[in-house]
């Protein structure tokens, strides 16, 4: 079976691994500041606090900017739902948004309808790391008085406007979990080009422990320290770290190599009846999984269909409103979002695939596709 998404590591990152195994150093040091190090220069970023998960970054971004019972936070209903779990343990109040048919990214002219006084952040998912339109956003967000919060769990390595996701924003969140353009064994990190807020979310990341970065990062074992906020045990380990400093040495072949595969597809499936690929521009986008948009009425057919022939498939993501956990913040009907997240279907896209294996995945979708047209 070729898998959606997998993991590539190599002995290099269990080689640097078993160095921060021997240096007896396991936790926040060193080697997480030289990871922050290489990421804000690859971003051009002023700030990155390096987190142990995605999720982790989202949730740090969002208490830094202390939401208050009844802050709003519009966020799109079709993105993982650590994004709405987050807003939630932030303490502020998800609204969720329509995303846009042709390329699944945030629709901003339904984030102006769902603008209210109570509107704290906005956050964009830059879904299969296609930029959303963040010059739009961020200028309604100084008109308006809200923070965009972007969430670019699948955008590591995509430009935007001549630049990398992540060199400017005030809050930019990544992921590195196992499938991700990069992986640190599990990880994430929030760039941001304010000094304020940078201060914050490494207190914050670490149980609100003041003056954690010159006691840590000399790996010396500082036993005076003082809470002065509260905080979450977020830090990434130095021996995640040292994976994340391999794969960031890897990763512009990473992108260069999920480029090609989904300009494959892109240029293999373009006219098949039945299917839709999204609208996306791998000149600057690091994709980080490629989508498709079927019937809806076929897609548990056509999963099936392609199981058979040993090509796996998933579905990113189910709709938030329709979770039993998230109705009760359903404020209007989603039509779009309805519709959306019952069409879409991903297929393999991961840096292990051989061009055998692509070529097995173009082949059998397009014997699907031209069949269920006959
Ligand atoms: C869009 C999106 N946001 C957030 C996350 C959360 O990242 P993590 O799995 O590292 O917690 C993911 C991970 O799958 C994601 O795809």
């Amino acid at each position: 079976m070729i898998a959606i998404s997998k993991p590539v590591t190599g002995p290099e990152e269990i080689a640097a691994m078993s160095k921060v195994f021997d240096s007896g150093w396991l936790g926040l040091g060193a080697t997480v500041q030289e990871f922050e190090e290489a990421l804000k220069a690859y971003l051009g970023a002023k700030h990155v606090v390096a987190v142990n998960t995605g999720t982790s970054a989202i949730h740090l971004a969002l208490a830094a900017l202390k939401l208050k019972p009844g802050d709003e936070v519009i966020v799109p209903s079709i993105t993982f739902g650590a994004c709405v779990q987050s807003i939630l343990q932030a303490g502020g109040t998800p609204v969720f948004a329509e995303s846009r048919a042709e390329d699944l990214l945030l629709d901003v002219d339904d984030v102006e309808r769902k603008l209210t006084s109570r509107t704290k952040a906005v956050m964009p998912v830059h879904y299969c790391g296609n930029p959303c339109d963040l010059e739009r956003l961020r200028a309604l967000g100084k008109a308006k008085g809200f923070v965009v919060v972007e969430d670019a769990a699948h955008a590591l390595g995509s430009d935007y406007k001549g630049g990398k996701i992540g060199g400017t924003g005030k809050l930019v969140c990544f992921s590195f979990d196992p499938i991700k353009n990069i992986t640190t064994g599990e990880g994430g990190a929030v760039a941001t080009d304010d000094d304020a807020l940078a201060e914050d979310m490494r207190r914050m990341r670490i149980l609100g422990i003041d003056k954690e970065t010159w006691r840590r990062y000399n790996n010396t074992r500082g036993y005076l320290y003082e809470i002065t906020s509260d905080g979450f045990r977020y830090h990434m380990p130095n021996f995640c770290a040292a994976v994340g400093l391999v794969q960031m040495k890897k990763l512009p072949g990473f992108v260069a190599r999920r480029r090609e595969i989904a300009k494959r597809y892109d240029a293999a499936f373009k006219g098949l009846p039945g299917l839709m690929t999204l609208t996306v521009d791998y000149a600057t986008v690091a994709p980080h999984i490629y989508i498709v948009r079927v019937d809806a009425a076929r897609r548990e057919a056509h999963m099936e269909a392609l199981k058979a022939k040993g090509v796996a498939t998933g579905v990113h993501y189910i709709a938030n409103h329709i979770q039993p956990y998230f109705k009760p913040f359903v404020r209007t009907p989603l039509p779009v979002a309805d519709r959306l997240w019952q069409e879409i279907m991903t297929i393999p896209l991961h840096c292990g695939m051989t061009d055998a294996d692509v070529e097995t995945v173009i082949g059998a979708v397009k014997g699907l596709f031209a069949r269920q047209a006959a």
